[in-house]
């Protein structure tokens, strides 16, 4: 996408924006306003919400703050690439959408709407398997778009196996297994409102279309929708997971597998004996271990112990363009984000998170030239400063 950002720039400055309709913002701080206003006060939590007090959530911003670039001059910027290479691919941005569950409660369409979004301007899909479009309709909205498949481990191989023989039928292309949630962590703002979408039937899309877990009914989820989701409940998450278990995962599929939520470089080298292909450095946005290390912090130490081994991608906090270039300096190949494209989907479906993905590409695309690089391979700690 050379000069990405200047073209968008241009379109944005040079159109003549419409005063009958509130124009999409360039701020996420403004997603998130809005997005306030048009959901539910249960619905909002249970994006916005973290776990305890919040501490963690905060630190993840922090952590970008205490970096701060160091631009260099004079260097001709005029033909940029910010695209990356992953699993023998090579993606137009260094950005994907991270699973985001239960987006039923977010938009009618869900994850489909956020998706085409994406697939539309080449930003790479990464499912939750707690979705309310199954993982099929989701595929379909992707088209050849590169869409990766997330699934919690769960305590029933049978339904485990079954969501990784679907994915790679649909053609996802990396399995994400997300090692934090053995548990949910403890969400103030969701117990205050007495709420878990998924007690009223939302996120078990996937479930309630597999037949392994149908299997495990005694009637279907049509006749009794409550056992279904007391069922789905028992067994979407697993707290006896444990490396086994990654390798039980790993025996069953041939696609790229990434195990999300390392924060310790032990476990990033544990991660590599076991066979997975990539570490995504995150600890859910803050969500599930209050008082957990900001992921940014947590980022170099995987970095070193990784060595190159495999890709090492990153989330939490990541919200404008700067953030990504300082994920990349401090060694990531790539980034998700999780909230921003959320507001923004509440705001105004598939549009929406489109504007803001492209918002957030010029953004990149604009803080690499003015910071003196063309590539993201230019991109390294010399790239950066501790803030004073
Ligand atoms: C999440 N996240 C998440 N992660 C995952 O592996 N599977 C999931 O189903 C979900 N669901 C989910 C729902 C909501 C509402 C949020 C906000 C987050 C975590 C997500 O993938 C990612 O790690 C964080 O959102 C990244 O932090 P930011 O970008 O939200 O700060």
């Amino acid at each position: 996408m050379p000069n990405f950002g200047q073209e968008m720039q241009l379109e944005v400055y040079g159109s003549a924006r419409s005063t009958s309709s509130e124009p999409f913002p360039f701020a996420c701080e403004e997603w998130e306003e809005r997005a306030r206003k048009v959901l539910s006060d249960e619905a909002y939590w249970y994006v916005a919400g973290a776990a305890g007090g919040g501490d963690t959530m905060r630190a993840n911003r922090d952590a970008f703050y205490e970096w701060r670039i160091r631009p260099r001059m004079l260097v001709d910027v005029t033909d940029r690439d910010v695209s990356v290479e992953l699993f023998g691919r090579r993606f137009p941005v260094p950005v994907m959408l991270a699973p985001v569950g239960v987006q039923g409660i977010l938009h009618p369409d869900g994850e489909a709407a956020a998706a085409r979004a994406a697939a539309s301007i080449g930003v790479p899909v990464v499912l939750s398997n707690v979705s309310s479009v199954t993982l099929e309709e989701v595929a379909a909205a992707t088209g050849d778009s590169p869409h990766w498949f997330q699934l919690y481990p769960g305590s029933n191989r049978d339904v485990m196996a079954s969501a990784i023989a679907r994915a790679e039928a649909a053609h996802y292309s990396a399995i994400v297994v997300t090692l934090d949630t053995k548990m949910l962590g403890w969400r103030e703002a969701d117990l205050r409102g007495g709420y878990l979408p998924f007690l009223k039937g939302q996120g078990i899309a996937n479930y309630l279309s597999d037949p392994a877990f149908r299997g495990l009914l005694p009637r279907t989820p049509e006749e009794d929708p409550r056992s279904a989701i007391m069922l789905f409940l028992s067994l979407f998450a697993n707290s006896a997971m444990s490396w086994s278990d990654v390798q039980w995962i790993r025996s069953r599929t041939r696609l790229p597998l990434l195990l999300k939520g390392i924060l310790d470089p032990d476990d990033a080298r544990i991660a590599i004996d076991k066979g997975a292909d990539g570490v995504i450095v995150s600890n859910h946005g803050g969500r599930q271990v209050d008082g957990a290390v900001a992921a940014l912090d947590a980022l170099p130490a995987v970095v070193d112990a990784v060595a190159g081994a495999v890709p090492v991608l990153m989330d939490s906090g990541v919200r404008r363009g700067a953030d990504v270039i300082k994920a990349i300096a401090l060694g990531a190949r790539a980034v998700l984000v999780g909230r921003p494209y959320a507001y923004a989907l509440a705001t105004g479906g598939e549009e929406a998170v489109r504007h803001y993905l492209r918002c957030l590409i010029a953004d990149i695309d604009i803080n690499l030239a003015l910071s003196g690089r063309r590539t993201l391979a230019e991109l390294n700690r010399s790239a950066l400063e501790r803030a004073a």
